[in-house]
């Protein structure tokens, strides 16, 4: 099949359940051969809801009363040595922009996590300064996840208000400099934010592949009622009936499926945003039409529930101790088993 804008966007919106059927099972089969059947868990370790920025549709932006908390590094090393213990290869350290966590803290807490566990260290960090960038690889990262949210410039700029915001070129740069550092580098997108038009959905999906993305995050945006999209509605209209691109399952989950069939090689994670829109099963779903990672959460219970960037994320308060014997059931359900190892990205690897 060629992967054309024109065709992309039909499987996107198109309503012939044939050609769905067929493309989710294209997607599936493509994900096996490419990425095999082992699901790959990441221990997700969200070390602080500090952010400088003002997001329109995140619930932990900067104009927010909000209490902040920050992990200490033995709570880090903490969530990294559970992570070991339930045999997950990758800890992922994610967080607000926060200028608090410090070169030299999220340096040396890499190295204790390397040193300690061994694991893979995957930074969610945000935009932060080049040479911190360099001294975190330097430190042991191995992977970067930054999403560029949406390819559509002006979208972009109105969800990401100037201040501090150096617009999708310097998100664009972003990724570019954590490619060159040596970074397997995670992007993606939300999808069905007011203003989002399936074109525009169409065109993320091609960049997935121009970018040669490694990772590719994908979630519906879920509207948070203490930020800006809520409030000022009138300020992000939608786009106009018929165009602007739903926020559901099934459409995230046709997302999934053409970044699959557009980056076969990639890491697409189930995420959690889908997960919860679509509470029986939206996991599933995802993981066998093209998705290949899970991130359970590690964050301690008493900051989980103030890591809210969409809302009901933290009625997830199951921990993932708990939820592990569901959770291998459910695989063996699907006809998958939990990766052992680290499970780097075969894209990098090809590169
Ligand atoms: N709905 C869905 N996803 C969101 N994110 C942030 N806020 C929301 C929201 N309201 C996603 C963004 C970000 C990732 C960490 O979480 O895509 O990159």
């Amino acid at each position: 099949m060629t992967m054309d804008f024109g065709t992309i966007r039909e499987l996107l919106v198109g309503r012939d359940p044939d050609a769905v059927r067929e493309m989710y099972g294209l997607a599936d089969q493509t994900r096996r051969d490419h990425v095999g059947d082992d699901v790959h868990l990441r221990g997700l370790a969200e070390v602080s809801n500090h952010c400088r920025r003002r997001c329109a549709y995140c619930g932990v932006h900067a104009g927010r009363t909000l209490p902040r908390y920050r992990m200490t590094r033995d709570e880090v090393l903490e969530a990294a040595r559970e992570a070991k213990e339930l045999g997950y290869g990758t800890l992922v350290m994610q967080a607000g922009e926060d200028p608090g966590l410090t070169r030299v803290m999220i340096a040396d807490t890499i190295r204790a996590v390397k040193e300690k566990t061994g694991l893979a260290v995957t930074l969610s960090l945000g935009e932060r300064d080049p040479d911190e960038f360099a001294a975190w690889r330097e430190a042991g990262a191995d992977r970067y996840l930054l999403r560029f949210e949406t390819s559509d410039p002006d979208l972009f700029r109105r969800i990401h208000p100037p201040l501090a915001s150096r617009g999708l070129d310097g998100r664009m740069a972003f990724l570019r400099q954590l490619r060159e550092l040596g970074y397997e580098v995670g992007s993606g997108v939300m999808v069905g934010i007011p203003g989002q038009t399936w074109d525009m959905l169409a065109r993320d999906i091609l960049l997935f592949r121009d970018l040669d993305l490694d990772m590719i995050g994908i979630g519906p945006y879920l509207p948070h009622p203490d930020t800006d999209l809520v409030r000022f509605p009138e300020r992000f209209p939608p786009a106009p009936v018929g165009e602007q691109a739903r926020a559901d399952g099934e459409t995230t989950t046709r997302v999934v499926a053409l970044a699959r069939l557009m980056q076969p090689d990639a890491n697409i994670p189930a995420t959690t945003a889908l997960a919860l829109v679509n509470r029986d099963g939206g996991r599933e779903h995802a993981l066998s039409r093209g998705a290949n990672i899970i991130m359970p959460n590690l964050t301690p219970a008493r900051h989980r529930r103030l890591y809210e960037i969409y809302p009901a994320k933290a009625d997830f308060t199951e921990t993932a101790r708990a939820a592990q014997a569901t959770l291998a059931k459910q695989l063996a359900g699907l006809g998958r088993s939990i990766g052992t190892g680290r499970g780097d990205s075969p894209n990098r690897r090809k590169r």
